[in-house]
């Protein structure tokens, strides 16, 4: 198939990229050149969805299929679909499923109430605040271009791998190879729901050959792995002597410890939680997604970052992880 990707160079969209490829697609990609590098074997196409001119690059080509993994803004997406609607019969879009308006409190599927996205809404791809209601109208977006018949909006969850560029599994990989005693949230049985950004891939382009339309959750169906295989595994991959110290959680909480950004994924146990770790992906699964086991994506993220692979984030993202000296306070505080 002639694929074009919008973006393609950093997680998501680069992962999709190489999986293409592997599978013998002619790839175009179409960014502005800033972030990553381009894949070789690809045909790079320049170009900037944020505006009119930008997008003139697509005019006039012939793509069986659009995959775009990386768009936040929606007015950016409907530009971009617009763009090649004529061209190409088929959209398929990477969401999120932060779009749920209930997405952290209670278990979502498909037909859960979203947030009001608008379709061209214009907007700053740095402003995190805004991103699930964005999220929202760049599908909003894609259906008005292309119908819901020809479209595919897969809504990942929390996405783990080789060239992450969020930094959520290498903080924990980096700090637990640095050994010695490490902080550990909660109920190391909590449970976690994370997704392979290679099984996200292979689903979008399973979908995309099969021009098979439909909205999915992307996730695991069932919760994957607990905070404590997580540590375990890094403990493994890296060979380690870390020891995690299991700390209360209420204890974290009265010593200024923030949840998911000091202590990456992490979520407490708490009512208005419930639901993150619970979002449906029976349909997805139906359709044909399978996800490998949670050790083997520790295992590859691991040996990513010992061949020099390092966390880029996109302007806004927030930082990652606890500063060694906090942990240690923390820890000796427990440890009294
Ligand atoms: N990580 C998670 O846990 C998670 C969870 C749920 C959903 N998601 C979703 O997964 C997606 C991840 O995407 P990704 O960053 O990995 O995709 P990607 O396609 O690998 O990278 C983003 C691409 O967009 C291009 N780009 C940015 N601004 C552009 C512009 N104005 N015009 C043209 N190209 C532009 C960048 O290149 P240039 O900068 O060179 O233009 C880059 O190639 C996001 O949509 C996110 O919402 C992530």
């Amino acid at each position: 198939m002639r694929i074009l990707v919008i973006g393609g160079t950093s997680f998501v969209g680069r992962t999709i990229v190489g999986a293409a490829l592997g599978r013998g697609h002619h790839v175009t990609t179409f960014n502005r050149g800033l972030t990553g590098k381009d894949i070789d074997g690809v045909e790079a196409l320049r170009g900037d969805r944020s505006t009119d001119e930008g997008v003139a690059p697509l005019a006039g080509r012939g793509f069986d299929a659009v995959i775009d993994p990386g768009g936040l803004i929606p007015a950016h997406v409907l530009r971009t679909a617009r763009a090649v609607a004529a061209s190409a019969p088929f959209y398929a879009f990477v969401s999120t499923t932060g779009v749920y308006q209930t997405w952290n409190t209670v278990p979502v599927d498909e037909s859960t109430a979203t947030w009001p996205g608008v379709a061209d809404q214009d907007g700053d791809p740095a402003d995190f605040e805004k991103l699930r209601v964005h999220k929202r109208g760049c599908e909003l977006a894609v259906e008005q271009a292309y119908g819901l018949d020809a479209s595919l909006i897969a809504r990942a969850g929390s996405i783990v791998g080789p060239h992450d560029n969020l930094g959520q599994l290498p903080w924990w990989l980096t700090r637990i190879a640095a050994g010695g005693p490490v902080l550990a949230p909660g109920d190391p049985t909590r449970s976690l729901q994370l997704i392979d950004v290679r099984d996200v891939s292979t689903f979008v382009l399973d979908q995309v050959e099969a021009q098979a339309s439909g909205i999915y959750n992307v996730v695991p169906d069932e919760p994957n792995t607990t905070m404590g295989q997580l540590i375990d595994n890094c403990v493994q991959a890296t060979g380690s002597d870390a020891t995690p110290i299991w700390t209360d959680e209420g204890f974290l909480f009265s010593h200024g410890v923030q949840p998911w950004a000091e202590l990456p994924l992490w979520i407490p146990a708490l009512p208005d939680t419930a639901g993150f770790w619970a979002v449906s992906g029976a349909a997805a699964r139906a359709a044909g997604l399978r996800t490998r086991p949670f050790g083997d994506s520790v295992r590859d993220t691991w040996d990513w970052l010992q061949s020099g692979g390092e966390v880029r984030t996109a302007p806004g993202t927030p930082p990652f992880g606890l500063a060694k000296e906090k942990e240690q306070q923390v820890l000796a505080a427990w440890d009294s």
